[in-house]
């Protein structure tokens, strides 16, 4: 039997036997493989969107748990990916594993998550767990750890340390630029295939547990003088303030510490973007979108909606900024979707929850133009995917199956995610999510409003179905005419010139193949007389409207 290098790097990396073996090796991509152009997100027109193999693409994205980036976990994550029909796995690389000696960086766990990750098609965004993890540095690696004093912790207000690094540990910052910029500098050259279509920088940087540094050093530029570029952003108005106190006053403590963060994680990413030039973002564990507690009831430092301007400033580096979004309640989950698509900022959720009252808000961040979604722990280390077929299996999306509706949701859209990736970067894709006690809903689209009910019965007005769970996606492909899809609701038009009235002149339903519509047949009498119903079924309608 011939063995491949790549399957048995895998089989050494999953005996642990890899570190002696790979740790400096030079980085190697396999003779063959064709360099493809590297992924970018781009803005044109007002849109954002991330060119993967040089055209518009959608992250179908799903998220391993914290602890299964390991070859030893990697058959308890495919299987979850497959189920999910998703087309992107985000999985983080650990800095504790990466360089178990300083300087000696260990890529056989990249390597193999790559390699592993080409055999089952399936694009991935690497997550940096570095200096910070959740605020914390409990990824750094043990002989780091070891050593506070050099590689120091935020200083709480009674002069404590937290359990959160320095933004202002120099000694941390450099090792963790050096680290970086070698994985960086490593998967430029083992992926010229671009199967790491993105990295995450850090995970959730900032402090829980005290709004800043309080050490002697961070004391002392907090009573000097803001940066031009930080007080330009934030729009201060008024002279020039002595120090951060005098120019943001109840908010000063939150706006230096996002500053000090994202002066750190910039100077990370830059590095590691100069030795290859990757998509990098950075995400936010957030504050309420709606009714924003006082600074300290939320994590300090990171990407949080108020401090966004001071990231874009102080970590140019940073693509994008990201919301982690651990919210059901829609308007919630809305406003935040809202604060993150901005001029300056491609939408990207790479965190969410994947339960059934969440999942639909996948529609709605395809709606806000989004180039990726990603639901959190979705893989089978923690859940059993016997559970989940029987759960799938008995019809149901159980409050317990966190993967059948995202599952749902890929199953239909996957297959034509090029092309809704491209009508959503040129702007004409627009989507509606049910809420409860809002049965109708209607998006323009200029000569057009598209109706979209749920739970509408015949004839009958819309009475809403059982859970809110119907959602639609139309997008205009041309004059009078609109793709449509979705599921569990009823999409009608009507023209906004007075007294006219639509006619149907043609509805194809079909489904998609690897991004060809597979016309199955023309739709039309009690099939379109009072609308076109979406149910459980992943299709897709092509629809040519006409007035008389
Ligand atoms: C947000 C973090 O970014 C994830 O790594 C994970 O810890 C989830 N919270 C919760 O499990």
């Amino acid at each position: 039997m011939q063995i491949r290098p790549a399957t048995l790097v895998a089989f050494l990396a999953a005996c642990g036997a890899v570190v002696a073996l790979h740790a400096q090796a030079p980085a190697q991509a396999p003779a063959q493989a064709k360099e493809r152009p590297i992924p970018q997100v781009i803005r044109k027109d007002g849109h954002y969107g991330f060119m993967v193999d040089g055209a518009p693409y959608l992250m179908l994205g799903a998220q391993a748990h914290n602890s299964s980036g390991w070859p030893g976990m990697l058959p308890k994550v495919w299987p979850a990916i497959e189920f999910l029909h998703a087309n992107t796995l985000e999985i983080p690389v650990y800095w504790e594993q990466f360089e178990p000696h300083p300087q000696q960086f260990d890529y056989s766990v990249m390597d193999t998550i790559v390699t592993q990750a080409r055999e089952h098609h399936i694009r991935l965004v690497l997550l940096w767990f570095g200096t910070w993890k959740n605020g914390s540095q409990h990824y750094m690696p043990e002989w780091m750890k070891a050593d506070p004093a050099k590689y120091s912790h935020v200083i709480d207000k009674n002069g404590h340390p937290a359990d959160s690094p320095s933004p202002f540990a120099t000694a941390s910052q450099e090792l963790d630029i050096r680290a970086f910029t070698a994985f960086m500098r490593h998967l430029k050259a083992f992926d010229p295939q671009r199967t790491v279509i993105m990295v995450q920088v850090e995970n959730e940087s900032g402090t829980w547990g005290s709004v800043r540094d309080y050490s002697p050093a961070a004391q002392k530029l907090f009573d000097g003088p803001v940066p031009a570029d930080v007080l330009k952003a934030m729009g201060h108005q008024g002279g020039s303030p002595a120090n951060w106190q005098e120019a943001f006053g109840a908010e000063a403590e939150v706006n230096f510490h996002a500053w000090a963060v994202a002066t750190y994680v910039g100077k990370v990413a830059a590095a590691g973007k100069a030795v290859y030039p990757l998509p990098l973002y950075a995400n936010a564990a957030l504050r309420d979108p709606i009714k924003p507690g006082a600074p300290g009831s939320y994590e300090a430092g990171g990407p949080t909606d108020n401090v966004i301007p001071i990231w874009k400033v102080a970590a140019p580096a940073i693509d994008i900024v990201s919301p982690d979004i651990y919210m059901s309640d829609p308007a919630a989950y809305l406003k935040v979707l809202e604060l993150y698509r901005r001029d300056d900022n491609a939408l990207f959720v790479p965190e969410t929850a994947g339960s059934p009252a969440v999942s639909r808000f996948f529609f709605s961040a395809l709606g806000f133009q989004a180039i990726g979604f990603s639901p959190f722990g979705l893989d089978y280390s923690v859940t059993n995917p016997a559970a989940v077929q029987a759960a799938v299996a008995a019809g149901a999306t159980a409050p317990m199956d966190q993967f059948s509706p995202t599952a749902q949701n890929y199953k239909l859209i996957g297959p034509m995610m090029r092309e809704i990736a491209r009508l959503n970067f040129e702007g004409k894709l627009q989507t509606a999510v049910e809420e409860k006690g809002e049965a109708t809903q209607t998006l323009h689209f200029g000569p057009w409003n598209a109706t979209v009910t749920y739970g509408a019965g015949r004839r009958g007005a819309a009475a809403g179905n059982p859970e809110p769970t119907g959602r639609a996606l139309v997008a205009q492909t041309g004059d009078n005419k609109f793709l449509v899809t979705g599921y569990l609701c009823r999409v009608d038009f009507r023209p906004t010139e007075a007294d006219k009235r639509r006619q149907f002149m043609r509805v194809d339903e079909g489904t998609y193949d690897n991004g060809v519509f597979k016309f199955i047949r023309i739709l039309n009498g009690d099939e379109t007389d009072n609308g076109l119903n979406l149910r459980s079924e992943p299709l897709a309608l092509r629809v040519s409207l006409g007035v008389y």
